[in-house]
């Protein structure tokens, strides 16, 4: 382990970008597989590995969706939301907002009560147990109509103080942001956060769509924002947060190389840019994994990862005294490591 590797270890730091479904294992799609009595078209975890290559988004999507179908009780969302947050503390994640997806257990038949009860008492624990703070956001499928998203903001109405914000994600491009700007407003105006994919494998129109239309709080990925020069300079001008995860870029094909990525130049242009996982079970690591991977592929520096840390706090939907409290942490654990 090199120096930058266990200084990023301990890092206090904020994951924005993280679909929970996303965090299944192998092992633990055969455990769950196993105990609900459900089939998988795999024959063990090498297998199943070897099927994790991945040509573009919906190369990966088709794999996700299939994999979240051995995912049926309260018990597999509490077990897998664990296994989670046991991963994140050992990184350094002192706080976490993750996506989840009801729609792609609500048309399967498991209530959304299953999904969300589940969730949150991993979430209880894990405060309980590592002092991790989290928040839920609710991601709309984006492949699906508008209308299908309004039934699910309707299912959710009994746990809306229980939810932060809501999402877009899925098959991005033929599937616009406006395409979601009512459900949105309706969100909105329940006092919810917006975040919305943009810009992964979608142009910088739709980002634009994402500010304008949506009036989202973050932009997950924003790649494709760096091709239109007055677009970088609107997010810079609203220090817009850029929930960036460089595996998944690599994995599915928006980088061919991670000493390409782009996550020094959006800093260099005065963007807020943070590091995240996305789907780590699929992309090959978690948080500190991107850290170190995209530290040693671009030849990042300490200041640059005090910077994306301190972003991730101060892009998170936490209330202004827990983002100071967790920016004196971080401040602390520099001053440390000097
Ligand atoms: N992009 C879009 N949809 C997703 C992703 C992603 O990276 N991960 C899970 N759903
Ligand atoms: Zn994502």
């Amino acid at each position: 382990m090199t120096d930058l590797d266990s200084f990023i270890a301990g890092l206090p730091k904020a994951e924005l970008h993280l679909h929970i479904e996303g965090s299944l294992e192998p092992e633990q799609m055969f455990a769950f597989a196993q105990r609900n009595g459900v089939a998988i078209p795999y024959a063990s975890v090498d297998e199943v590995r070897a099927a994790y290559a991945f040509g573009n988004l919906q190369d990966f999507l088709d794999i996700y969706y299939a994999g979240a179908d051995v995912l049926r009780t309260q018990a597999d969302f509490h077990d897998l939301a664990t296994a989670y947050f046991d991963r994140a503390a050992a990184d350094g994640v002192v706080h976490a907002e993750i996506m989840f997806d009801p729609q792609t257990h609500t048309d399967r038949g498991v209530p959304f009560g299953v999904v969300i009860e589940g969730l949150l008492s991993a979430m209880a624990a894990a405060e309980e147990r590592h002092g991790l703070t989290s928040a839920l956001i609710l991601s709309f499928l984006r492949h699906l109509s508008e209308d299908a998203a309004f039934e699910t903001l309707a299912a959710a109405e009994p746990w809306l103080d229980r939810i932060a914000a809501v999402g877009l994600d899925s098959s991005e491009l033929g599937h616009p942001p406006e395409k979601f700007a009512r459900v949105f407003a309706a969100a909105a105006a329940k006092g919810l956060k917006l975040v919305a994919h943009a810009g992964e494998e979608g142009p910088p129109d739709y980002v634009w769509q994402a500010l304008d239309t949506l009036k989202v709080d973050r932009i997950d990925h924003g790649n494709r924002a760096l091709e239109d020069e007055t677009l970088v300079a609107r997010l810079a001008r609203d220090a817009m947060t850029l929930t960036v995860c460089p595996l998944s870029n690599l994995k599915l094909c928006v980088v061919g190389d991670l000493a390409e990525h782009p996550l020094d130049r959006m800093l260099a242009l005065g963007l807020r840019a943070t590091i995240n996982s996305d789907d780590p079970a699929y992309f090959g690591g978690y948080i500190g994994d991107n850290y170190r991977a995209v530290t040693a592929g671009r030849g990042l520096d300490r200041a640059a990862l005090v910077t994306l840390a301190r972003n991730s706090f101060t892009g998170s939907f936490l209330p202004d005294t827990a983002v100071a409290a967790n920016l004196d942490r971080l401040d602390r654990y520099v001053a440390a490591h000097a």
